[in-house]
C-alpha cells in the first residue's frame, strides 16, 4: 500500500497521469483531445463534413478553422462561411464531439498553440493532396513539434470533390446535388457571382 501511494507522488509519474504545462500546453495523457480542422470551406463541401464527421470518432473537440486569406477573392464572405459551416455541422453525427467555428490569420500552428490544440487535421483524396499535404506537415512540425498531423481520408464518393469544383460546376450551370448540402445550395444559387 505505501508502495502504491509513494508511487503516485513520485513527481513524474504525478505529472504523467495528471498532466503538465510546458509553456501552457496540455500534455494530460487523460485530457481532452482538441483538433483544428484547417480551410477555407468555400463552400464546405459534403467532403468536408465527411471528415469532420470521423474526426468526431477521434477527438473530443474539433474547431473547424477557416483561414482568412487577403490575397484571394472568395466566393463567400468569411462571415457567411462562418454562418453556413455553424448550420450545416448541427446536423451531422458527432457524438459527443464538440464542435467549433472559429476563423484565424497567419501561422496556422501559431493559431494551434494558441488555441491548445493537439492536432491538425487535415483531408487526403489523392495522391496529387499528399505531396503538398505532406510538405505543409513537416513544415508545421519543424515550426511547432508539439503538434501532430493528422491525415484523413473521405468517404470514396467524396474523393473527386472540391470547393474549386464545385464553384466551377455551378458557374458553369452544372449540377452539384449531392456535393454540398442542399441549404449551401440554396445559398449559392442566391449568389451566382460569387461576393
Ligand atoms: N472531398 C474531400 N475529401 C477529403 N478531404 C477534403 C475534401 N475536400 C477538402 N478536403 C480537405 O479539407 C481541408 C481543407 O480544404 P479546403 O478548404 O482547401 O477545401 P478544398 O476543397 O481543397 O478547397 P479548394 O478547392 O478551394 O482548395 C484540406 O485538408 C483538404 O485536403
Ligand atoms: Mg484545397
Amino acid at each position: 500500500m505505501q508502495r502504491e501511494i509513494e508511487l503516485f507522488v513520485t513527481p513524474g509519474y504525478a505529472n504523467f497521469i495528471f498532466g503538465s504545462s510546458i509553456s501552457g500546453h496540455r500534455t494530460n495523457l487523460f485530457a481532452m483531445r482538441r483538433a483544428i480542422y484547417p480551410g477555407s470551406f468555400d463552400p464546405i463541401t459534403n467532403g468536408h463534413l465527411d471528415i469532420i464527421e470521423r474526426g468526431c470518432k477521434l477527438f473530443d473537440e474539433i474547431i473547424i478553422a477557416i483561414l482568412i486569406n487577403p490575397d484571394k477573392k472568395p466566393f463567400f464572405t468569411i462571415e457567411e462561411r462562418r454562418e453556413m459551416l455553424t448550420e450545416v455541422i448541427k446536423e451531422i453525427e458527432h457524438h459527443s464531439c464538440r464542435l467549433i467555428v472559429e476563423d484565424f490569420r497567419g501561422l496556422l500552428v501559431d493559431y494551434a498553440v494558441e488555441r491548445e490544440a493537439d492536432v491538425i487535421v487535415r483531408g487526403i483524396r489523392a495522391i496529387s493532396d499528399y505531396e503538398y499535404e505532406l510538405q505543409m506537415a513537416l513544415m508545421n512540425r519543424r515550426l511547432e513539434p508539439r503538434i501532430e498531423t493528422v491525415f484523413m481520408m473521405p468517404a470514396e464518393a467524396y474523393s473527386y470533390v472540391s470547393s474549386r469544383l464545385v464553384k466551377e460546376v455551378f458557374l458553369l450551370g452544372g449540377k452539384i446535388e449531392g456535393l454540398v448540402p442542399a441549404s449551401i445550395e440554396a445559398l449559392m444559387r442566391k449568389k451566382p457571382t460569387g461576393s
